[in-house]
């Protein structure tokens, strides 16, 4: 069995598309052993109780710069993958070194264009239609030292309407988001990923 374990700041719909994809069989071989949060209350949360997995709050106020160890103490030896499903806090120290190559992360850019600090949730379609991209989309990539900066994985685009606003922007790259995230995951679970320096290669 592949094991992943789910961090959330938020809503969790991209959380939900990992649930859904393993209720309906897309990924077989994958089971979601924990759901962290480093907001408590996150609606995330809920889903995942909804659906018995095993959940923990870590308020970031409260833990601070001890909030990656303690997300090392309890993945460490327990799942394969680590992927971070609309969280916001900054990963650092031996969870990256244990983890190296082992953890993805779900971003609303075509990286490297509109990713880095700072940009994340509806930030960064404002900034794409602030630029007059025609194409914008989402990145699944590997995590790393950096900010977004990790070897990409999947992209998937979306074309910019004349009359979009961020939120419908956002909408709309929500819905590719729900499909790379799972895609991604398949193809790690599958061992299907290999890389060509920096470059990820692999049945697409
Ligand atoms: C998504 O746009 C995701 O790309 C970003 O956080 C947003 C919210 O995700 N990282 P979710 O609905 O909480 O999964």
């Amino acid at each position: 069995m592949y094991k992943i374990a789910v961090l959330i700041s938020g809503g969790g719909t991209n959380l939900q598309s990992i649930i859904d994809s393993i209720n309906n069989k897309y990924l077989e071989n994958c089971s979601i052993e924990y759901v962290i949060s480093d907001k408590v209350g996150a609606f995330g949360i809920e889903r995942a109780k909804n659906n018995n997995i095993k959940t923990y709050e870590l308020d970031k106020k409260q833990y601070k710069d001890s909030l990656s160890d303690k997300i090392l103490e309890i993945i460490d030896g327990k799942v394969d993958l680590l992927v971070l499903a609309g969280y916001l806090s900054i990963l650092k120290g031996d969870l990256l070194k244990k983890f190296k190559d082992r953890i993805i992360n779900i971003h609303p850019s075509l990286i490297p264009a509109f990713c880095g600090n700072g940009m994340y949730g509806l930030k960064v379609h404002e900034k794409a239609l602030e630029y007059g991209v025609k194409v914008t989309g989402c990145t699944v990539h590997f995590v790393d030292e950096g900010t977004d900066t990790g070897s990409i994985i999947i992209q998937k685009a979306v074309k910019v309407e004349d009359d979009d606003t961020p939120e419908s922007l956002q909408k709309r790259v929500l819905v590719e988001e729900h499909k790379a995230l799972p895609e991604a995951i398949k193809l790690l679970s599958e061992g299907k990923i290999s890389f060509k320096g920096r470059r990820v290669v692999g049945e697409q």
